[in-house]
């Protein structure tokens, strides 16, 4: 560590404040929290600061909805959340609100800035107004018949059918998700902030290595096409009025980014810090922002270049993670795998989640899945089993040999080792491989147990005259314990204080990995860290599922999710299933998976059907086959062609997949159920 410690400021993305924290936005919360603790631990000035997103049409309506106003809203939302960070050990410097003075005062002069600049036009456009309701309808507000594949009740941007990408007005009948009213064409005046101006700077600064790889590719992607960025969106509407256009606001993206400093300004009035300093174009402060793989064209265009056009300081790196998922799927209401902080916290200790998390992040972009089973057991494991295990198999005995470790180790090889990790483990926290921290700390738990078992203090306890050398080996034993607390607290801060504790010692630094601890007092010891019983996961995932769950919100809070309503016998009739023979089965070119095969389906005529069973057959065993079809499913345009339907088939994938054919009387068109 260098002798200056360095002035980092860190931001996790801001939650909107019209629901509450799950499991998804946990990783994110979680893993920032980690990596300020790391910092902070080792010596380097950090300052974390969040805020709830408190602003937008959906925030508006929700407390409409509610009976309540946008302000009384966004308070409830903002205490329940703050309350949930905190029960998960996530420790802000500072949490604020996007709905502040600060930030008013900021987007302001952000606005101003980029407007003196020439950054700022004006456009006249065209857009959906809800007649019944009095509003402009934003995309996501519209909702309609796809004008490409015919699927009904889709969102004006894009269709989660066909994949179909166009503007709400190309929508057949479209109707307002607010009042339900048909919406008409409506001009207005906007205002846009013109992103092609900073082609150059984006350019250059997506390859600075501000970004993991492939977000910088992802960024290039957009960089080919950029837009004007229409910032302002009409009254009614939550949010700051733009000064010297009466009616008009700042849409909620342009504000909430600029939350971030917001929230740093709250802290440094409060704390007497330099906030210039930190955000001054030559700032030589690190700002990280953490964010989740959804908003990176929020955070690695619009807000550089909205920075850039206001003479400020751009981020030093963008952190992307990817999307939860709970047992390989998509978390989802109907099984229980919607899981809020709250109910998780009701029947689970958070530091689990903490070191679950832990174990399996890494720096890449990848989604990240919580396998129920595998996050008890990896619990119980490596903390419960391992590093709790050191400290229960002999701190009890040097309390009963006169409470004081010995002057030296019986193995100082062991607890050099243990040592010497440092360095590395730090390293690998820095850079967010956490796993592998994680792997490292359980090695040396696994050599510490070993020696233990070899040593067998119990045995040895029981022996005339072997007190001495049973105080060496738990002293061997409980300062490499000690190690892997230090090592741990960043992910377990709570199971570190209660061990600092148990060796009556003040709190750890990562510094103190170069000493130990000798010739010195320990308390009793408790249990530190007790098993997760698959019965409180049972409880937690009871308490999650929903019968009925809600409709899909309209302004998606819940990405990363699946509303899943149970369907009806109904529904299920509507599913059309028919015996069809393929005629043809061919490969495509350039797919992995997909077979292309030409179907007889009777009287139905023949239909076209991608399936991607390639890796368990060859179209050769599949000609003249029957198989099972969804006939009535909408068709569906992929990268190599239409696919008119859907074969069935069961398995979990890859080689393991069975095609479902009648039996060899069927004939084709024939109802299957
Ligand atoms: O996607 C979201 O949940 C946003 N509320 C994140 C905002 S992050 C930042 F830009 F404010
Ligand atoms: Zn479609």
């Amino acid at each position: 560590m260098s002798d200056t410690p360095r002035k980092i400021l860190v931001t996790s993305a801001l939650p909107y404040a019209n629901g509450p924290i799950h499991l998804g936005h946990l990783l994110e919360y979680i893993q920032t929290d980690i990596w300020v603790r790391f910092q902070k631990l080792n010596g380097q000035n950090c300052l974390y600061v969040c805020a709830d997103d408190a602003h937008g049409t959906a925030i508006m309506l929700k407390a409409e909805e509610n009976g309540v106003t946008p302000e009384q809203q966004i308070a409830k939302v903002k205490a329940d959340h703050e309350r949930d960070f905190a029960d998960f050990q996530i420790r802000f410097d500072n949490y604020y609100s996007t709905h502040s003075p600060e930030n008013r005062q900021f987007s302001e002069m952000i606005f101003q800035r980029n407007k003196d600049a020439g950054y700022i036009v004006e456009k006249e456009i065209t857009q959906l107004y809800d007649p019944e309701k009095g509003m402009f309808l934003s995309d996501r507000f519209v909702r309609g018949t796809c004008p490409k594949c015919g699927a009904a009740d889709q969102y004006g941007d894009n269709c989660e059918v066909c994949g179909a990408t166009y503007s709400p007005s190309e929508l057949i009948d479209p109707y307002s998700a607010v009042s339900g009213a048909t919406p008409v064409e409506k001009q207005t005046t906007q205002l846009f902030f013109d992103l092609p101006q900073f082609e150059p700077l984006l350019r250059q600064w997506t390859r600075s290595g501000s970004l993991q790889e492939g977000v910088a590719n992802k960024l290039q992607e957009w960089i080919e096409e950029l837009h004007p960025w229409d910032i302002s969106r009409e009254a009614p509407y939550f949010g700051f009025e733009i000064p010297g256009y009466p009616g008009k606001y700042f849409y909620v993206w342009l504000d909430a980014p600029i939350g971030y400093m917001a929230s740093f300004k709250n802290l440094c009035d409060r704390e007497g810090l330099d906030f210039d300093d930190y955000w001054k174009a030559d700032s030589d402060a690190e700002l990280y922002h953490f964010i989740g793989k959804d908003i990176i064209n929020f955070h690695g265009l619009f807000w550089p270049a909205m920075l850039e056009g206001a003479g400020l300081r751009k981020p030093t790196a963008i952190y992307s993670h990817g999307f939860v998922t709970v047992n390989g799927a998509k978390m989802s209401k109907s099984r229980g795998t919607f899981i809020k902080a709250r109910t998780y916290l009701d029947h689970l200790n958070p530091e689990y989640l903490r070191y679950y998390f832990a174990a399996k992040l890494n720096s890449r972009v990848d989604d990240f899945d919580l396998n129920l089973e595998d996050f008890a057991q990896r619990v119980n494991t490596d903390l419960v089993g391992k590093v709790v295990n050191i400290a229960s198999r002999t701190g009890n005995f040097v309390k009963k040999f006169g409470g004081t470790l010995s002057a030296h180790p019986d193995n100082p090889l062991l607890v050099q080792e243990a040592q010497q990790a440092a360095a590395t483990i730090a390293g690998f926290y820095e850079q967010r491989e956490f796993g592998k921290a994680m792997r490292e700390i359980m090695t040396l738990a696994d050599h510490a147990n070993g020696y233990i078992a070899d040593k067998a203090p119990w045995s040895l306890a029981k022996e005339e005259g072997r007190e001495q050398e049973v105080l060496e080996i738990c002293t061997t034993a409980l300062n490499v314990f000690r190690l892997l607390v230090l090592y741990l607290k960043p992910v377990l801060p709570g199971l570190a204080e209660r061990a600092e504790a148990f060796l009556n010692i003040p709190p750890l630094t990562w510094a103190d990995s170069a000493t130990l601890l000798l010739e010195h007092e320990i308390n009793k010891f408790n249990p530190l860290l007790n098993r997760v019983d698959m019965a409180q996961i049972e409880a937690v995932l009871a308490d999650s599922r929903e019968t009925n769950p809600a409709p899909a919100a309209a302004a998606g809070d819940d990405k990363a999710t699946e509303e899943e309503a149970p369907i009806g016998i109904d529904d299920f009739l509507k599913v059309k299933l028919r015996a069809a023979r393929v005629v043809q089965a061919q490969h495509v070119d350039g797919a992995d998976k997909l077979l292309r095969l030409t179907l007889d389906v009777g009287e139905l005529g023949q239909r076209n059907v991608f399936a991607g069973i390639k890796a368990k057959y060859a179209p050769e065993d599949l000609e003249g086959k029957m198989v099972v079809l969804v006939a009535n499913l909408a068709p569906r345009k992929m990268k190599f062609g239409v696919s008119e339907g859907m074969v069935l088939a069961a398995g979990p994938g890859g080689e393991d997949i069975f095609l479902l054919s009648p039996d060899s009387g069927a004939q084709p068109g024939m109802e299957v159920r």
